[in-house]
């Protein structure tokens, strides 16, 4: 039997290093890892599903100096070329990253051991958001359910064991974190947590603004405040992906703007599965210094 359109839209995994990426990132991999990175070039980094939209927008907003007109000029995937991002016949991430005129905001999902070359040699700066392990697996799983790109993850159970044996696109959510905390003060990194932009926003926004060195006064702050929050961007048509077609992501099964809060994970991890996590993030986290809010 034919496949339907929708099937065909599944990617299939590969790996590079033992690092489980989509097909079609892995068929490009020349072109990707031979880009070239600019000195004044800003790369967003995260581990999927870490809130890589969330701190998107408040670059975007940051930028723009705080004029909500500017930012919805066009949807959020459109605005920040996605380095690995590769989808046939569609242009390449690289292609639009090209195309792009300096300062460019770039994004990324890859480890430190996969970033094209030239990132570390054009002393470009590096935006990275992390999110406590086990809300980010809570929220990718709900992702895999609605991504018509991604394999069908199965049961919760099924997908917790995919999960921490790091076989999920983009690979080990322990890897990924431990190493870019390593080596944040090796380059111009501004490493920041999920968390503490839930906790207090504005602060955060603070440190993402000086780190871009803009400067902007207290009520353009308040506004950035205000229009990144959940509740706004979840209702934003250029930052929720209800531009996106139902067959390739179905936000009837999950909506990509879900829940946005800090300890959802109590709400599917058993306590057994719970103490097992645990114990394997202990195991290998152990040696960094890294330390996670799990609740607020
Ligand atoms: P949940 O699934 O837990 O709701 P990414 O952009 O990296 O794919 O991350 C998506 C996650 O970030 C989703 O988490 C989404 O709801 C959350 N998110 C997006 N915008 C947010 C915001 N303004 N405030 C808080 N969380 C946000």
């Amino acid at each position: 039997m034919a496949l339907t359109p929708e099937l065909s839209q599944q990617t299939k995994s590969k790996e590079i290093v033992g690092v489980t990426l989509m097909s079609e990132t892995v068929d490009n991999w020349s072109q990707i890892q031979t880009f070239q990175a600019k000195p004044n070039d800003l790369l967003i980094c995260t581990y999927p599903k870490s809130g890589t939209t969330w701190i998107q927008e408040i670059v975007d907003m940051i930028e723009q100096n705080g004029d909500v007109e500017k930012c919805r000029r066009d949807i959020i995937q459109h605005r920040h070329p996605f380095i690995e991002w590769a989808w046939p016949p569609q242009p390449s991430g690289v292609d639009k990253a090209n195309e792009m005129p300096s300062p460019r905001v770039l994004k990324t999902h890859l480890p430190t051991q996969l970033l094209p070359p030239s990132f570390w040699t054009s002393n470009c700066k590096f935006l990275y958001v992390a999110r406590n392990a086990k809300d980010c697996m809570v929220s990718y799983y709900h992702f895999y359910r609605m991504s018509k790109r991604l394999p069908d993850p199965g049961s919760w159970d099924e997908y917790f064991e995919t999960f921490i044996n790091g076989k999920v696109i983009w690979g080990s959510w322990f890897d990924h974190v431990r190493e870019w905390w390593e080596i944040r003060d090796r380059y111009q990194i501004l490493f920041l947590f999920y968390e503490d932009m839930k906790r207090d926003p504005k602060h955060e926004i603070q440190k993402v603004m000086q780190f871009m060195g803009k400067n902007l006064d207290e009520a353009v702050l308040d506004k950035i405040v205000q229009e990144t929050s959940f509740e706004r961007m979840k209702e934003n048509p250029m930052t929720n992906r209800s531009t996106v077609p139902r067959s390739v992501m179905d936000q009837s099964i999950s909506p990509f703007m879900r829940k946005g809060t800090v300890g959802d994970w109590k709400n599917h991890f058993t306590v057994a599965q719970n103490e097992r996590f645990d114990a394997i993030y202990k195991q290998k986290m152990e040696g960094t210094s890294i330390n996670f809010c799990m609740e607020l």
